[in-house]
């Protein structure tokens, strides 16, 4: 994926930065257009995933909503070019403010989280004289059999409306005037690399969605939310997920009826492989059975690794000595600032340049200014000279 241009440019970066493959940006977005668009599917991009206007405004030019969880997240869309209508607003915790906001711009549509929110949305849409387009998020307990932090749908979690309390929330619906139910929403977690979570959801999403509408609401919009994973250990071997896979099973297996449309929301699948982050090797040491080589880079840059023990793929872009095993760390005054234990890589020595792969989600939107460390500009593949076609 690297090329001497590459190298030659990220000589010159500060480092540690990430950077962008907006090339196969375009080539992903070419198969969730095939396989999920074209199909007649919705598409919302997750923003959290990450929120750059480069990204945002080639997704936007490439057909894709938006989903939200922050006012800053409605905003930052706005800014990338996606229109009120485009906006889901979803979270378990909307503040009243945010709310507000996303009233005032008239957004698609908000996903309610519990029988409280649908009170307060509708007492605030009331203030304004408006009515709230909203879907339920329903917990279906169903286990997405991911790491245990970003897994969402089992009723042990904190997320969506769960069965028992799914008939008092419909009833409400009809009693609230501010309030118009146009759907229904499920998330089950993130980094799914089987189907069969996804199966699972579909079977309870049909089940739902006649239940529901054969009490006489009428549901436009049944969205099954993202969760789809990408390959951590060979990005090059596997730069875009498998998404006629993915469409394709939710294609063959939802009962949609005429009025209705299916919608997602991917995060990670969309942008999780075209980001790496780009670091330099400070210094190299012997340990007792292996040895350290110290980056630029620390859990300030990059917390996944030391979060939920995520492993990324670390490509030496500058070094042909033979290999030897190393523990890749950051510079960070603690041991989960760890970002591979025991791996094979070319010999090292200081300044050499490591991309950490799969990067483009959920990287650089979890940065912290944690030790007060320089946070330096992104590169995108757009910049560099050589690469401009
Ligand atoms: N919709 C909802 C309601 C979500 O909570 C999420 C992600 C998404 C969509 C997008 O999911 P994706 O397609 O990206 O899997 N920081 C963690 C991931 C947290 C995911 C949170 N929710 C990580 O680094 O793995």
């Amino acid at each position: 994926m690297f090329t001497e241009a590459h190298v030659d440019f990220f000589n010159q970066q500060p480092t540690p930065f990430y950077y962008y493959d907006m090339d196969l940006l375009n080539l992903t977005l070419r198969q969730v257009k095939k396989w999920g668009l074209s199909k007649g599917f919705h598409v919302h991009y997750a923003l959290k995933a990450n929120n750059h206007i480069q990204l945002l405004q080639r997704l936007q030019e490439a057909g894709l909503g938006a989903d939200c969880v922050s006012g800053g997240e409605i905003e930052r869309a706005i800014e990338g070019g996606f229109s009120p209508d485009q906006i889901a607003f979803a979270g378990v915790g909307k503040s009243d403010q945010e709310i507000e906001l996303a009233l005032s711009l008239n957004i698609f549509c908000f996903n309610v989280e519990s029988i409280e929110e649908l009170t307060v949305l509708n007492e605030i849409a009331g203030k304004k004289g408006q009515v709230a387009p909203i879907a339920l998020r329903i917990n279906p307990d169903v286990d997405a059999k991911t790491h245990r932090y970003i897994t969402t749908g089992l009723s042990e979690n904190k997320f969506g409306i769960n069965e028992e309390s799914l008939a008092e929330a419909l009833t409400l619906v009809h009693e609230l005037d501010h309030i118009q139910l146009i759907g229904i929403h499920f998330h089950i977690g993130s980094q799914i690399n089987q189907l069969e979570p996804f199966q699972k959801l579909v079977r309870r999403a049909n089940e739902l969605n006649q239940h529901i509408e054969a009490q006489g609401h009428h549901l436009t919009v049944i969205n099954v939310g993202g969760g789809f994973g990408i390959n951590y250990e060979a990005p090059d071997a596997e730069p875009i997920p498998d998404f006629e896979r993915f469409f394709g099973l939710f294609e063959s297996s939802m009962n949609l009826k005429n009025h209705q449309q299916l919608h997602f929301e991917l995060g990670r699948s969309v942008v999780g492989q075209c980001g790496s982050l780009i670091t330099k090797v400070l210094y190299t040491k012997p340990g007792r059975t292996r040895k350290f080589a110290i980056v630029d880079a620390g859990m300030t840059e990059l917390l996944r690794p030391a979060l939920y023990q995520a492993t990324h793929h670390m490509e030496v872009l500058t070094s042909d000595l033979p290999p030897e095993t190393y523990d890749i760390v950051g510079p960070i005054c603690e041991s989960s600032d760890t970002f591979r234990k025991s791996v094979e890589l070319s010999g090292l020595q200081r300044g050499d340049i490591i991309a950490m792969r799969s990067t483009g989600a959920y990287g650089e939107v979890m940065t912290s200014r944690y030790n007060l460390r320089p946070q330096n500009p992104s590169v995108f593949s757009s910049q560099i000279p050589a690469l401009a076609t």
